[in-house]
């Protein structure tokens, strides 16, 4: 069974402490929290205080996917805000091995995420080090968005991978899962399910969660 992560950007935020409810009462082991920045992704989401205010109501581990250029200058403010995993993104980190001993060093577990486009074969040299691949299953900055197909191809490839090297990371899909989709992406190995509007835009988000959960 995979882990759930519900993404919070999906929630109406007038009623933030609502949806984090319904995730804390819910089968779903990790929350998801996107921080957008304008510049690295065309989108501003919320930053370390909100992210605190989320934290603050669960014993769940929060993952925050950090979409920000210089994630350096902020791995204490969300660390303080409550933090368990701060994931970086390839493209936006040229010092990508400094980042991570910087989050690690911290007291954090350390992620990559991938765009659609970026090989699986450029994190070679840092797969070692790290706790989780974010595999980007749309093109980041906002939810709602299809699926890319191809990124089934880039599960397989992260799996094949991880299991020839004994690995330890966990593999992780982010973007457009839903309960049509999500036994394909668990097939081709993605351990952790992030879903955004498939879980909050849902008629009965628990569910939601649940169906995903229950998908083998
Ligand atoms: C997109 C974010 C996702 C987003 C997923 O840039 O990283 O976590 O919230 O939303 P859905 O599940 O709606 O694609
Ligand atoms: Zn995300």
């Amino acid at each position: 069974m995979a882990i759930i992560a519900p993404s919070l950007l999906a929630a109406d935020f007038l009623h933030l402490g609502d949806a984090c409810i319904l995730v804390n009462e819910s089968p779903a082991e990790w929350f998801h929290l996107d921080v957008m920045d304008g510049r690295f992704v065309p989108n501003i989401s919320y930053g370390p205080s909100i992210v605190q205010s989320i934290c603050s109501t669960t014993d769940k581990f929060c993952d925050v996917h950090l979409m920000i250029e210089e994630p350096e200058k902020y791995v204490d403010d969300f660390k303080n805000a409550g933090a368990s995993q701060l994931t970086v993104h390839y493209e936006a980190c040229p010092h990508l091995h400094r980042n991570i001993q910087q989050i690690k060093n911290a007291g954090m577990k350390a992620g990559v995420a991938l765009n659609p486009h970026t090989p699986v074969h450029l994190l070679h040299d840092i797969l070692q080090d790290i706790d989780t691949v974010l595999i980007m299953s749309v093109n980041p900055g906002f939810g709602g968005q299809s699926f890319i197909h191809h990124t089934l191809e880039k599960l397989r490839e992260i799996s094949a991978l991880k299991k020839e090297n004994g690995y330890t990371f966990f593999i992780e899909v982010d973007g457009g899962i839903d309960l049509k989709n999500a036994a394909s992406v668990i097939e081709a190995g993605a351990e952790v399910l992030v879903a955004g509007s498939s879980v909050f835009k849902a008629a009965a988000p628990m569910e939601a969660i649940i169906g995903l959960q229950n998908i083998k």
